[in-house]
């Protein structure tokens, strides 16, 4: 890890990594928050949709549904779902897992499942800072894709080779799987909007990839705060869309592209917050951009003293899938790319240029 490339992070601008973006990305804006000179938009606010006409509504219900998200996920790139079915519990649940993963392990015991690359997406644990090479991010985390997972496909799995002790995967298989029910309405609804087969991406979203992150960032020390880093650095997400069940602690800020200005995002308690990621842009010829966040410490002082935990699912496609600008949404922009070649490209800005490669292999 380049101590000196982090420390420079902490005053650098995403466009100081451009050559890394497989889409257009105009918006400048700094890595983390520099208090007292940045901007905050506090009269946007981030567009709820609900989703029960969807599930309830028939077709006219999925057509509402249709155009709500996509006029918000068009415009600020960040929806918050409500009305999704799942289970506050299963929230609840996931929350406890997480502090117990990150408060009942040794860092040892963390430290044996230390990511690396397995297809697209490094997976395993990162310990505190060193989430990406450019940033010291304040924050711990583990990334599990769907093999980690005993779902459908995963013939032999081996619970051991994933997780840190038995116990933990039953209780977050069953929000992926609650979520993963949600992909496909997602994606039929964006599809719909931009006047394109609905079902044109159902079968590659059938028990597709996914990333699951815990994060857990610790409570910040004055010596954290002073240091200038933030708790994550500011970054679009490589995947289709995210979900992320709304965390208790704040800390989520939202770049507005209109203004330049950031949103501090605090979404209701059960709701899920939704953003498009550098896939989607690729796919839908910039309509739905990739939209920029952060997350930086918590407005209320006192909060410093607790840790926050999320727990964000990326949708992927496959590795050999081709990423191919949608008919109908003009001339397009971008050649096809493999799902491989795309994702490693960009996320060779966080891990080191030897992350990018062309072929499919573990
Ligand atoms: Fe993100």
């Amino acid at each position: 890890m380049n101590k000196d490339l982090q420390k420079q992070g902490i005053e650098a601008s995403n466009q100081d990594f451009s050559e890394f973006e497989q889409v257009n990305k105009t918006q400048n804006y700094r890595l983390t928050e520099h208090p007292g000179d940045e901007a905050f938009d506090t009269d946007t606010v981030i567009p709820t949709c609900d989703m029960e006409p969807f599930f309830h509504g028939g077709e006219a219900g999925r057509q509402e549904f249709s155009q709500r998200l996509g006029r918000a996920l068009e415009g600020i790139g960040f929806a918050i779902l409500t009305g999704h079915g799942i289970d506050p519990e299963l929230n609840a649940a996931c929350n406890r897992k997480v502090q117990q993963c990150f408060e009942q392990t040794s860092l040892d015991e963390r430290l044996a499942f230390e990511a690396q690359r397995y297809g697209s997406v490094n997976q395993g644990y990162f310990p505190v800072r060193k989430t990406t090479i450019i940033h010291p991010d304040l924050v711990e985390g583990w990334v599990f894709c769907r093999r980690a997972f005993d779902l459908p496909g995963n013939t032999g799995f081996d619970e051991s080779a994933f997780w840190p002790a038995a116990g933990y995967e039953p209780v977050f298989r069953a929000l992926v799987q609650a979520q993963e029910k949600l992909i496909l309405p997602i994606m039929q609804s964006l599809l719909q909007y931009l006047g394109c087969d609905a079902h044109l991406y159902d079968d590659r979203l059938t028990d597709t990839n996914f990333g699951f992150r815990l994060n857990y960032y610790p409570s910040v020390s004055a010596s954290d705060r002073d240091s200038g880093a933030g708790r994550m650095l500011g970054h679009e997400d490589v995947d289709l869309f995210t979900f992320l069940p709304a965390p208790d602690v704040d800390g989520l800020q939202v770049l507005n592209r209109n203004n330049m200005k950031w949103i501090r995002l605090n979404a209701p308690p059960g709701s899920i917050i939704l953003n498009t990621g550098d896939y989607m842009q690729r796919i839908s010829n910039d309509i739905f951009p990739s939209t920029t966040h952060r997350v930086s410490h918590p407005v209320d002082p006192a909060l410093l003293d607790r840790a926050r935990i999320s727990f964000p699912m990326a949708i992927y496609v496959w590795e050999d899938e081709i990423l191919e600008v949608l008919p109908g949404t003009g001339e397009p922009k971008y050649p096809p790319v493999t799902a491989l070649k795309f994702h490693t490209a960009i996320t060779s800005k966080y891990y080191g240029a030897d992350y990018a490669v062309d072929e499919v292999s573990s």
